[in-house]
């Protein structure tokens, strides 16, 4: 069985992200979504917030579960027995990170490889730090977060105001 995961911080997740996993979801058996619990990067969203997010806008994708994770990517690729990552590349800004951490990886658990998938055209200069600077100042993100959870988006921007 192949079982490949896509990890990353999704706060929130973004159609970009939705693409990618829509598309590498067809490429292996199971797709493993990892959300990085990680509070040093003061994230907008919880942990559990962001993996209910990601729950809700994959509910058709019966290959994809959800969960989160502490520590190296490296080690929760391994408790989930996957041996490989999937990562997006939106444009050639990403690529020397994305370099970077894919190499740092392999010299770490040399078993796992690295695919990237190029973003649609249409999400190349979408991420999530886009949507979080739209949305502190009101801004319509519906071109930027998938409908079903525009709502819950917007009301943590009415929350943190
Ligand atoms: O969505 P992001 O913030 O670009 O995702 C980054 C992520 C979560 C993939 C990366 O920070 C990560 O893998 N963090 C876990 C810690 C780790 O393994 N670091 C070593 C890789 S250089």
């Amino acid at each position: 069985m192949r079982r490949a995961v896509y990890p990353g911080s999704f706060d929130p997740v973004t159609l970009g992200h939705l693409d990618i996993i829509s598309r590498s979801s067809k490429m292996v058996d199971e797709l493993v979504v990892g959300v990085l619990n990680n509070s040093s990067k003061n994230p907008l969203f919880s942990v559990e917030e962001r993996v209910t997010m990601l729950e809700e806008v994959t509910r058709h994708l019966p290959n994809v579960t959800i969960r989160s994770f502490d520590g190296l990517l490296v080690d929760f690729a391994r408790q989930c027995g996957a041996r490989t990552v999937i990562r997006g590349l939106r444009a050639i800004t990403d690529f020397e990170y994305e370099l970077q951490m894919s190499q740092t990886n392999r010299i770490m658990c040399p078993e796992l490889d690295t695919i990237f998938l190029t973003t649609d055209l249409r999400y190349a200069y979408l991420s999530s730090s886009t949507v979080r600077e739209v949305g502190r100042y009101g801004g319509d993100l519906s071109a930027f977060v998938p409908q079903k959870i525009l709502e819950q988006v917007y009301k943590k921007f009415r929350e943190v105001q």
